[in-house]
């Protein structure tokens, strides 16, 4: 398995999302292992908007990521479900040169990403790796991570932090961006999955974005996702319980900016939100 551009293949443009959900379930055959098929349909989720990806939290996350970045700087990406994290720093960087090396746990978003057309002012490399393992120390400028934090089980989460606290240069920030929600009850628990995959279904239908492969496939891995996502749901109630955690692992939390609202779940008589935000935070030990 090698994750070379494949030359018989045209080199996937970051905006094709439905060349990027094609890419990802064909090569998350054989790559997707833990994630339960996680990554095989996330590029099918975003192009037809049922997951909103980094880019629901554009409108934050780029002007703070223009005004942080500066020539020559080293951008970690800590966890990335597709290439969409990596396209939005290189847009807000615009012609400012990077390097860039983007790491998760799953080798399909990597795989995507080395199938992706180079853009001539970043260099990108990927890293298979569990964050709750990363050692580096004093390397980073500038470490982004989009939702990966919920993802986590929450006895790792304070460790991950620490690493990448740890990873930072003197100089350098964390941006990290999380959602909030209230945690679910019993009957919206009970609710959740079947509700999730049905208004999934309805919306890539409605999109008209073509399902990647056999539909029996594609709705197993959906099924997991949604039982997973429930998971997700509720690990953080408030911004200010992931302050408090940026700060137990050591961190100043500079800002907190509130960003998008995420459509409503109909569960039952009631609906269930999440709330994303956007912190910026430094290691005070460096000021
Ligand atoms: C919600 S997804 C990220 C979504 C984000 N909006 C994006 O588009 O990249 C969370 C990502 O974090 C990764 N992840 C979760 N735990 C991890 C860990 N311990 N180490 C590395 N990556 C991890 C998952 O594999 C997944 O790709």
């Amino acid at each position: 398995m090698t994750d070379d551009p494949d030359p018989s293949r045209d080199l996937l443009d970051p905006s094709d999302l439905i060349g990027l959900a094609a890419a990802g379930w064909r090569l998350g055959q054989d790559r997707c292992a833990g994630c339960g098929g996680y990554h095989r349909i996330w590029g099918t989720l975003r192009a037809a908007g049922v997951v909103g990806g980094p880019g629901a939290d554009e409108a934050v996350l780029a002007p703070l990521l223009a005004a942080l970045l500066k020539p020559a700087d080293r951008v970690f990406l800590a966890g990335s479900a597709d290439p969409g994290l990596l396209d939005l720093v290189a847009r807000a960087a615009g012609q400012i040169p990077l390097t860039v090396s983007v790491a998760d746990l799953c080798a399909t978003p990597l795989a995507v990403i080395a199938q992706l057309r180079r853009q001539a002012a970043t260099s990108v490399s990927t890293r298979r790796l569990d964050l709750a393992d990363l050692e580096d120390v004093g390397q980073w400028d500038l470490i982004l991570s989009h939702s990966m934090l919920p993802f986590v089980p929450p006895t790792q989460r304070l460790e991950i932090l620490v690493r990448l606290r740890r990873a930072l240069a003197p100089e350098g920030r964390l941006v990290l961006a999380a959602r909030t929600s209230a945690n679910l009850t019993a009957t919206e628990a009970a609710l959740h999955d079947q509700a999730w995959t049905a208004r999934a279904r309805k919306r890539i239908a409605d999109a008209g974005v073509p399902l990647p492969g056999p539909a029996e496939a594609f709705d197993a891995d959906l099924a997991t996702f949604a039982a997973r996502r429930q998971g997700q749901l509720g690990g953080f109630e408030t911004a200010e319980m992931i302050a408090r955690l940026l700060e137990q692992a050591g961190f100043e939390v500079l800002q907190s900016l509130k960003s998008q609202e995420t459509t409503r779940l109909l569960l039952g008589g009631g609906t269930h939100s999440r709330q994303s935000y956007v912190l910026v935070a430094r290691d005070p030990s460096f000021a």
